[in-house]
């Protein structure tokens, strides 16, 4: 009797000296049990548990678990505040941004960026400034079959070979089967004969059927697939529209694969095909305001303010010009943000800081999993059991 309450004696003091050794750090320590509802359960089970205080050994390599744990906690905790850190700069940083545009008169005429603006509108030359009426050319008058079925489809696609003159060199025009089969259903405004598509395009390639070598009728059936949405057909005809067009009237034919480029993203090769139409085309200002979209679409928004500046200034009441020429300089002056070297390097650090954390809070999982196998069984409650009255039912 009296060896057995000693050793109940020894355990109480080695427990006791556990508590001193180790003051909770993770803040849940300690597995005991507890009154809850009526009905006594075990709590959270932790690394700090000792689960065998007779054993030295044991004991030992629960404490340095738990120091590593510690150590890897406190590391965490540093990198937690970097973090915390680079969050505020960053804040900081959008902060200044959100300043700098407000404070801009540029900024806060448009409130928004040019990249914020629909950069891919639909343009199309004036045909009143070269004096071509579609009934000229495609007859209205002719009888339509009465099945829409047989209605036809101008496709172009007589025999052409490569040619300088079609911009066949482009690599957007190399890659046309490539290009986006998107509507440009907004072209309707410009060329209102198109609102009936099939009939357009039927009498087009009636007409076309007659003289394959038509420039204005090559112009007219890639209006037909803009807006039917197949660039690829649309490319054919204006590569053989291109070729046939006397000079000056090239730049119908050029303003219009420019647009069907630059919405497929090759915007490069559309403001080089811009830059040709600019030296035959009376019509400055769509071709200045198309420029400054595709300009803008580059992210060289200083060019794009020169576009649309001499839009507005050419035509004052043309106000979306002048609106696009003031988010141009607002976007201009603020610069991409990405761009900034600065802000790079926190986004680098503040990635490789969360991988670090990541691997820390994985080996941190780890040591907890581990906890659970071999120590388990010396769970020093296991074999301490609660007086009857206050055992209650497990769930
Ligand atoms: C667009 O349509 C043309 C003809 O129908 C086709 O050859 C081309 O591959 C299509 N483009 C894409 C990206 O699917
Ligand atoms: C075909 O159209 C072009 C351009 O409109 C014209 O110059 C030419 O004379 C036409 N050819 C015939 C055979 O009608």
């Amino acid at each position: 009797m009296a060896t057995k309450s000693r050793r109940f004696f020894d355990r109480c003091q080695i427990l006791f000296i556990i508590f001193l050794l180790l003051p909770h750090p993770l803040g849940h320590a300690f597995t005991h049990w507890a009154l809850e509802d009526g009905i006594i359960k075990y709590q959270e089970e932790s690394l700090y548990t000792l689960h065998s205080p007779g054993d030295l050994l044991l004991f030992i390599a629960q404490a340095k678990a738990a120091d590593e744990l510690r150590s890897l906690e406190k590391k965490s905790a540093d990198l937690m505040r970097q973090q915390k850190l680079l969050r505020s700069v960053e804040i900081e940083r959008l902060d200044r941004e959100r300043l700098a545009f407000f404070s801009d008169p540029d900024c806060r005429i448009t409130q928004k960026k040019l990249s914020d603006f629909d950069l891919y509108l639909s343009s199309f030359l004036r045909l009143e400034a070269k004096k071509i009426k579609i009934e000229d050319f495609a007859d209205y008058k002719v009888q339509l079959p009465e099945d829409k079925e047989k209605f036809t489809k101008p496709y172009c696609n007589s025999e052409f070979a490569f040619s300088m003159h079609s911009y066949d060199h482009l690599k957007g025009v190399g890659d046309r089967k490539l290009l986006i089969n998107a509507s440009e259903a907004g072209l309707v405004n410009p060329i209102p004969h198109a609102k009936k598509l099939e009939e357009f395009g039927h009498r087009i390639n009636v007409a076309l059927e007659k003289n394959e070598t038509s420039w204005v009728l090559l112009n007219f059936a890639s209006i037909y697939w803009r807006v039917a949405g197949n660039a690829y057909y649309a490319v054919e005809c204006l590569r053989r529209a291109l070729h046939y067009s006397p000079r000056k009237h090239k730049d119908l034919a050029l303003v219009s694969l420019a647009n069907i480029l630059h919405r497929s993203k090759y915007s490069l090769d559309a403001a080089i095909l811009m830059h040709a139409a600019l030296e035959m085309t009376t019509d400055y200002d769509i071709v200045y305001f198309t420029l400054g979209n595709i300009y803008g679409a580059l992210g060289q928004f200083d060019l794009a303010d020169i576009c649309y500046k001499y839009v507005s200034d050419l035509q004052p009441a043309f106000e979306a010009a002048r609106l696009r020429m003031h988010a141009a300089r607002c976007e201009f002056k603020l610069g991409s943000p990405l761009e900034n070297p600065k802000f790079q390097d926190d986004i680098d650090e503040l990635e490789e800081m969360v991988g670090k954390q990541q691997l820390i809070e994985d080996t941190h999982k780890g040591h907890l999993a581990d906890r659970s196998s071999p120590l388990r069984k010396y769970n020093m409650y296991s074999d301490i059991q609660p007086p009857a009255h206050e055992r209650g039912d497990y769930i």
